[in-house]
């Protein structure tokens, strides 16, 4: 029987831990031939759905490079189809929804999900996981405000026109729909908690794109509501991470969570003093760096790990998901070199 690593946990709580823990987001995916092998026969939503083959796909990025935690495989999208939302996935561009929000109404009609019915395959992938893992995994959904994104522009944007069209000119319908994904992705939370999930990340990917005033106005109520309603339930860590987010860092502290994703266009040193050392910390080499040459990746990955203060609470990730194509040389040896000899 294996000693339960719990490194990341304790990180998560800034306590001493020997060495920082590791882990990247979107560790589970197509840069691993093992997971390329499964999508011949599978579909990305089989992969979700499937408890079985859920578990073996999370499990095998630990099993590949020691990863010292794990994330349950499944989409931010996932929870939206029984919520009314009817989409499907565009090779090379991402979730593409056919019936995109535009009113009140629309709002309105989305359903409420029963989690132990309408996604009870997280709940059993979890289940397993916790059995099978001697590193924590970790739940996760999108935080309210990405997850609208997708739902009223229909699919990934560049300008985000649709979408703000909405939240400055139907303004109670916006926050409606804020409230209605905070609460259902907060119990979501806390069912993949239940289900054996010991820390949840929330993914606001691209909250960056709006201003501080916007976000404090528009999404801040929402987040923190959402954190503070989670913590008062259970005590495991929340991470919240979005990208472009350096002007939000202080508010995305300020909801409550226990850690702070960095993007990789911040540096996390400045960052983690500009927030006092008051969170965690989880973050940042760019991870389209892991394309370059070896040499190079140790170069920078040495120069973030020296410039973080002799503090506990921090854990080494990417600045956002691990792309497609990464070779899994790379990876294999970038985690070796945080985790030492
Ligand atoms: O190990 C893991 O972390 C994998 C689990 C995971 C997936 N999506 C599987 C997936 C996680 C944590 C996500 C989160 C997710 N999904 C986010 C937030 C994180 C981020 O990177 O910003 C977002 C914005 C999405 C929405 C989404 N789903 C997009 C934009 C895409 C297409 C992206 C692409 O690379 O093509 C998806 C599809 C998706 N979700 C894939 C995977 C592995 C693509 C692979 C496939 O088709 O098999």
């Amino acid at each position: 029987m294996t000693v339960f690593n719990d490194r990341f946990l304790k990180a998560c709580r800034r306590e001493e831990t020997d060495r920082p823990p590791v882990w990247f987001m979107r560790q589970a995916g197509r840069y691993q031939a093992d997971y390329r092998e499964v999508r011949k026969t599978h579909t990305l939503v089989d992969i979700c759905k499937i408890p079985e083959l859920c578990a073996q796909v999370t499990l095998s990025p630990i099993q590949q490079f020691g990863f010292d935690a794990a994330i349950v495989f499944s989409d931010i999208m996932i929870p939206l189809e029984p919520m009314g939302i009817d989409f499907h996935y565009k090779e090379g561009v991402g979730p593409v929804i056919s019936n995109p929000l535009t009113s009140k109404r629309d709002v309105e009609n989305l359903n409420p999900i029963d989690f132990g019915k309408d996604l009870q395959y997280t709940g059993a992938s979890l289940t397993i996981l916790k059995n099978e893992l001697n590193v924590p995994c970790l739940g996760f959904v999108g935080a309210p405000f990405t997850l609208a994104s997708y739902m009223i522009e229909g699919g990934p944007s560049k300008s985000y026109i649709k979408l703000k069209n909405f939240m400055y000119g139907q303004t109670e319908a916006w926050h409606l729909l804020m409230d209605k994904l905070a609460t259902n992705m907060a119990d979501y939370l806390l069912y993949q908690v239940e289900s054996g999930a010991m820390a949840v990340q929330i993914f606001d990917s691209w909250v960056g794109i709006l201003s501080q005033a916007d976000f404090k106005e528009f999404i801040f109520p929402h987040m923190q509501k959402m954190v503070q309603y989670i913590k008062s339930k259970t005590d495991v860590p929340v991470v919240i991470f979005g990208t472009n987010s350096s002007h939000l860092l202080l508010d995305m502290k300020a909801t409550g969570a226990d850690v702070v994703g960095i993007d990789w266009k911040t540096d996390v040193a400045e960052a983690w003093k500009s927030m006092n050392y008051e969170v965690a910390v989880q973050g940042n080499l760019d991870p389209t760096l892991l394309f370059g040459d070896w040499s190079l990746i140790e170069k920078r990955a040495t120069k973030l790990l020296d410039s973080i203060p002799n503090k506990p609470g921090y854990i080494f990730n990417l600045g956002h998901g691990i792309l497609p194509k990464t070779p899994e040389e790379n990876v294999r040896q970038l985690v070796k070199l945080v985790q030492g000899p």
